[in-house]
């Protein structure tokens, strides 16, 4: 319920003297840009009142406030899963707060699985839109009573990826000279935790996925109910296997090795979105 938020607004915003423009999720492996941040006020999540506490491996659990190239922003190390047990209101209540908070705009960054066949391990895809699985069932954060204060009880979800977001990233990873890791493609969130059998990775892949993931989906559309700007990008860490010829398998240590291995490549291309970014 709003005073929920709200209390948990008015306590980070007596705690800290930043006032976020830009909220950033970060993924697995992708939380360093967080220490890059200025005049940091950093809060573990369980210190923090009306916070869900985070419990995956490779998530830290911390809220960091700071400037980054003259814009304040709020960085999420650590995000929460549908899979951790946490209702979808919990893993989405991060967002609500820092809309109270006067954030305008969101990036959210995960690792996901390639189903495309041009998507390589260490590519990088622009979120042009999402199949948001879970919630075509049902499992939705906004299902319940709607909150009016914060957005309307049926919101359009067509064109929730900001375009002028997604152009100004292609345009710096021409800069950066990493175009060639660079291209966007439709993410499927999956609930998880196990990775995908072969039969689903091959019907996702027919229905038009490129990448596959177990989280962002629900924050997306939470973002997008209260008006917030989205940038989203993924971190392709691996391909799914759908063959039943191919030896390989997923796990979880490869995923955070390649996040590790592209961290600062995803970092610069963040931080320069967000230097280049025009705010209201
Ligand atoms: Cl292959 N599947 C899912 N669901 N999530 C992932 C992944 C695969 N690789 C990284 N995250």
């Amino acid at each position: 319920i709003h005073e929920e938020y709200q209390k948990t607004a008015v306590w980070l915003t007596s705690h800290t003297t930043h006032r976020p423009q830009v909220a950033i999720i970060c993924g697995s492996g992708l939380g360093m840009l967080a220490d890059t941040l200025k005049c940091q006020d950093s809060f573990a999540y369980s210190e923090i009142p009306g916070f869900p506490q985070s419990t995956v491996q490779g998530h830290a659990g911390r809220l960091v406030f700071g400037e980054l190239k003259g814009k304040t922003c709020v960085c999420m190390q650590g995000r929460f899963h549908m899979y951790e047990g946490h209702s979808l209101c919990k893993t989405t209540f991060p967002i609500r707060v820092f809309k109270l908070m006067g954030v305008e705009t969101l990036i959210v960054t995960n690792a996901a699985g390639s189903l495309a066949d041009d998507l390589q391990a260490g590519d990088i895809m622009i979120i042009k839109d999402h199949v948001n699985f879970p919630g075509l069932v049902g499992l939705n954060p906004l299902c319940g009573p709607n909150d009016d204060k914060f957005g309307p009880r049926f919101p359009a979800m067509s064109g929730c990826y900001d375009k002028g977001l997604r152009s100004l990233a292609m345009e710096i990873a021409k800069q950066l000279g990493v175009a060639s890791l660079l291209q966007e493609g439709v993410y499927a969130m999956v609930g998880g935790p196990n990775f995908e059998t072969i039969a689903e990775a091959r019907l996702l892949h027919r229905l038009g996925v490129d990448a596959v993931g177990m989280s962002t989906a629900p924050e997306v559309v939470v973002a997008t109910h209260c008006g917030l700007r989205v940038f989203g990008l993924s971190l392709i860490t691996n391909k799914v296997v759908k063959s039943y010829e191919d030896t390989e398998s997923v796990n979880h240590e490869g995923v955070l090795e390649v996040g590790r291995l592209r961290s600062s490549t995803v970092q610069q291309l963040v931080t320069e979105l967000i230097s280049r970014m025009e705010i209201n």
